[in-house]
């Protein structure tokens, strides 16, 4: 790799926002693919490639994880009704529901989530009654998705298209693949995309001497 790979790569990194307000166009079906093709090229645990992207074709499927949002805001107001502290929860519910509206108008919709498996390292040693907890197996789909959802957003910068990543949903929606009819497939977020139809603003940024820590 040469300098100007390197410099290409840091640049996408740097400028790279999530986008939240698209215009109505929806991008060429190659572009998508070629970011599901970036993602598609993550690592994971022993080559297992769990990660799943589900395309929100169906407006009725749409309009059903719409209804399930409201549903779940509805159901949180109503359960902090009385509590203490309860006007700063209920503006929270709202903004997070409001932080999760603006994917029904996106142009591409997904849901991305991890095939339902047991055949990682930690679950076999569970298994065998060698290990007594096996949680290090959603750690691991979760930094897989992560890394895939990378390769997706950085693909995504590359072609001029926004993007934007989702978990608030999940919040109010906890039975998501019920919702939206998904099989075998345990969803962990949304992810949208389209052509930006904003400039987000300034964002406090750390660098690496912020994370860099010596032991
Ligand atoms: C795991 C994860 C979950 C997120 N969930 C949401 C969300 O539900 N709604 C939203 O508007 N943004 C969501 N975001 C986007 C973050 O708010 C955003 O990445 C952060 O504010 C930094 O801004 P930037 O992406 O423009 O650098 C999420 C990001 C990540 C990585």
């Amino acid at each position: 790799m040469n300098k100007n790979e390197i410099s290409l790569l840091t640049g996408l990194i740097n400028r790279r926002r999530s986008i939240r307000k698209y215009t109505p166009e929806i991008p060429p079906a190659g572009w998508i693919k070629s970011m599901i093709h970036c993602a598609a090229r993550a690592p994971s645990p022993s080559n297992s490639r769990p990660v799943r992207f589900v395309r929100i074709i169906s407006e009725k499927i749409r309009e059903d994880i719409n209804m399930a949002m409201e549903k779940g805001r509805k159901r949180f107001l109503e359960a902090v009704e009385g509590l203490e502290g309860q006007k700063k929860l209920k503006n929270r519910i709202n903004a997070y529901f409001r932080f999760s509206q603006f994917m029904f108008d996106a142009p591409i919709l997904f849901a991305v989530g991890t095939v339902l498996s047991r055949s990682g390292f930690s679950e076999r040693l569970f298994d065998a009654g060698i290990l007594k907890r096996h949680d290090r197996e959603d750690t691991d789909l979760d930094i897989t998705v992560g890394l895939a959802l990378k390769g997706f957003l950085l693909r995504g910068e590359e072609l001029g298209l926004g993007a934007c990543i989702l978990t608030a949903p999940l919040v109010f929606i906890p039975d998501i693949e019920e919702v939206a009819g998904i099989k075998d497939i345990s969803i962990k977020c949304f992810v949208t995309a389209g052509f930006p139809h904003e400039k987000p603003g300034f964002i406090e940024r750390i660098c690496a001497d912020d994370i860099l820590i010596e032991a």
